[in-house]
């Protein structure tokens, strides 16, 4: 036991080394800007370093006036509630305190809880700025347990100097004000955004396994939607290890170790004779690498999160029953249950024991170094936006803000102005947009809200948001008679709305002037029926117009005719029923004498033929001869 123990020390204090090597050498402190406003000698910008927890405004901004509290100036005692909150119109206070005597989650906690909308830590000495982390573990203060999870105001480091002179500032009871502006944090150089997740696929190291696990549930399906509409480009990476030289052939190294010693995980339990081992995990990174690989190159990446979601529900470490399902065997399952090809995979991954490197490992930990923009990836998880480390909490909506920074504005997809990442500006009086039949021109936005007239299944709404949204196109009249005039009398119906119109225009119906919004009966009898001898009467959309008794009005022309039924047109009917009779009876009197003469002729051909074969009467040839002349 104690050779392995010493062997195990020495192995975890080469590990530790590495990594506090790579944060000492390369880690890169993203920094913002903070502006101060006023007082005019502090006027200007500032350096500040986000911290790694709390959820920054990325792509937005916030200000605020800078208090500095009179004591528990180091926020490690709560403070009491509420006492930072502001009343609706006042500016948010943005806290200062001084660093030191507690962890940095602590002191974001306490203000978070004594409503500071944002905290700006003091650094106690003159140095270069870091990077705020939580620590590792939960810390428990007053009985509770703090995570970084809890924190959901922006934490900013400032210089010593810097805050020393807003101290000054706010002793000579100055206003300071100030602008944390985060909308250069991520870059958005285009349309597509690029980012990649550093992760493990270790289930079993409690918090951060956890919320790696809760990540992948919750992003899944909006990293998919984004890649299949090509406004991502997502790349999952693992961090590996290599084993020392001179330990390569210790039972740690080989049991953490795989490839001979070159690529490395942690023991999933920090107990190397139990359970599983590290290379154990080694070897689910590398599946993963390469089924995205795989589903990379057939053009569907997104399924890869399928994967790894089925993986961590089907395949856990613990299973029911204290099963050990996290394997080769469960991840087959997997894979052949979303089609990824079984063998590609095991040919992609190679031999595990074999004395070589692995092409894709290797160039995992090539990524692994830093550039000029970035640092070593030596932090799990760490999540890569445009090249840029984000800092915040890995949770949906944070990082979803932090995706939405990468583009460039206008270019983003519409997940990144919808509702899942409100800013609730639209709660109070609804954000000073136009609001009415039921809906609003408020939505919110990771940039902030804006006032944009909305459009539901039925109607589209135009205007400007602001002041005014008119129902449009068809249908449009069915919300609120499309914003036009409508009024109903003794059961008829009359309405200044047509959607054959389309556009939002009113217009009065006939017998109605006015613009639309307002309409009035015409008087038609002022213009209308003024024949003389003619009655006008004024009715609601209409007129009556009555003529002297024995005429008609014609409403077309304005005018009255007399009616039908005089002795004239009498006597025209008489004429024209006399010619129709003379006509009928000439007609059958022709007829008669045609069906006449046929039966005649017909007679007497009958009898011509009848003669070729029997003597006939001879006495009247003449007959039948001048009638055959005559035909
Ligand atoms: C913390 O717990 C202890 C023991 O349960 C209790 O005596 C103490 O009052 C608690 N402190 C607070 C702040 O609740
Ligand atoms: C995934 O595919 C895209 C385009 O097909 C390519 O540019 C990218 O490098 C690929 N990523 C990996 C990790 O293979
Ligand atoms: C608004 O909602 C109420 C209650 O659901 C309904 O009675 C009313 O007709 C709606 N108004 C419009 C313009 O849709």
């Amino acid at each position: 036991m104690g050779r392995g123990f010493q062997m195990l020390l020495a192995l975890v204090i080469v590990m530790v080394g590495l990594f506090v090597e790579g944060v000492n050498g390369r880690f890169v402190v993203e920094d913002n800007t903070i502006k101060i406003t006023s007082p005019q000698d502090l006027k200007g910008s500032y350096k500040g370093a986000l911290a790694n927890f709390g959820v920054p405004q990325y792509g937005g901004s916030m200000s605020g006036q800078v208090v500095y509290p009179a004591s528990n100036q180091e926020a490690c005692n709560e403070f009491t509630a509420g006492q930072f909150k502001v009343t609706p119109g006042e500016m948010p206070n943005v806290v200062l305190v001084d660093r030191g005597s507690c962890y940095f989650t602590t002191k974001a906690y306490h203000l978070q809880l004594g409503g500071a909308s944002a905290v700006l830590v003091m650094d106690n000495k003159e140095e270069e700025l870091i990077t705020m982390d939580a620590p590792d573990a939960t810390i428990t203060d007053e009985n509770r347990t703090i995570s970084e999870e809890d924190i959901t105001i922006p934490t900013v480091l400032i210089r010593m100097q810097d805050g020393n002179k807003i101290k000054e500032a706010l002793r000579q009871k100055q206003l300071v004000s100030v602008v944390l502006d985060w909308t250069e944090s991520i870059t958005n150089p285009d349309q597509r955004v690029e980012y990649e997740l550093w992760t493990n696929s270790n289930d079993k190291c409690g918090d951060k396994c956890n919320m790696i696990k809760n990540f992948v549930t919750e992003f899944r399906g909006i990293a998919q939607n984004l890649e299949k509409g090509k406004y991502t480009q997502f790349t999952p990476h693992f961090i590996t290890w290599y084993c020392p030289l001179t330990y390569v052939d210790t039972h740690q190294c080989q049991s953490q170790c795989i490839n001979h010693g070159r690529y490395c995980a942690p023991d999933p339990e920090q107990d190397f004779t139990t359970g599983y081992d590290g290379k154990d995990v080694v070897m689910e990174n590398l599946r993963r690498l390469c089924i995205f690989k795989q589903l990379n190159d057939s053009g569907k990446p997104w399924k890869w999160w399928d994967y790894v979601y089925d993986f961590s529900v089907r395949c856990p470490m613990d299973g029911p029953n204290g099963q050990q399902l996290y394997n080769q065997a469960c991840s087959e399952e997997v894979m052949k249950s979303l089609d990824v090809d079984v063998a590609n995979v095991a040919a992609c991954v190679g031999d595990k024991d074999a004395d070589k490197d692995n092409d894709i490992l290797k160039r995992e930990q090539e990524a692994q170094v830093g550039n000029d923009e970035r640092g070593d990836v030596t932090i799990l998880p760490t999540l890569i936006i445009n090249n840029a480390q984000y800092r915040g909490k890995l949770e949906k909506n944070a990082v979803l803000k932090g995706i939405c920074a990468g583009f460039k504005e206008e270019t983003e997809p519409s997940v990144c102005l919808g509702g899942d990442i409100e800013t609730n500006e639209c709660q109070a009086n609804n954000g000073g947009c136009w609001e009415g039949y039921n809906v609003t021109a408020c939505r919110d936005t990771f940039r902030g809200r804006i006032c944009e007239c909305p459009t539901t299944p039925e109607v589209t709404y135009v205007g400007d948001g602001f002041k005014d949204c008119k129902p449009s196109g068809p249908g449009r009249c069915r919300v609120d008679n499309g914003g036009c005039w409508q009024e109903e009398r003794d059961g008829r119906r009359f309405t200044a709305c047509d959607d054959s119109l389309g556009g939002t225009g009113c217009k009065c119906p006939i017998g109605f002037d006015g613009d639309g919004k307002q309409c009035e009966d015409i008087d038609e009898c002022k213009t209308m029926c003024r024949c003389s001898g003619c009655k006008c009467k004024n009715t609601y959309g209409s007129f009556e117009c009555t003529c002297a008794s024995d005429q008609l009005y014609m409403q077309e022309h304005d005018t009255c005719i007399r009616k039908v039924g005089s002795s004239a047109t009498r006597t025209l009917w008489i004429t024209i029923t006399i010619l129709l009779s003379v006509f009928a009876f000439v007609g059958m009197a022709a007829y008669a004498v045609y069906k006449y003469r046929l039966r005649s002729y017909m007679d007497s051909e009958i009898r011509a033929i009848m003669a070729q074969y029997m003597p006939l009467d001879q006495g009247e040839p003449g007959h039948s001869n001048r009638m055959d002349s005559e035909l």
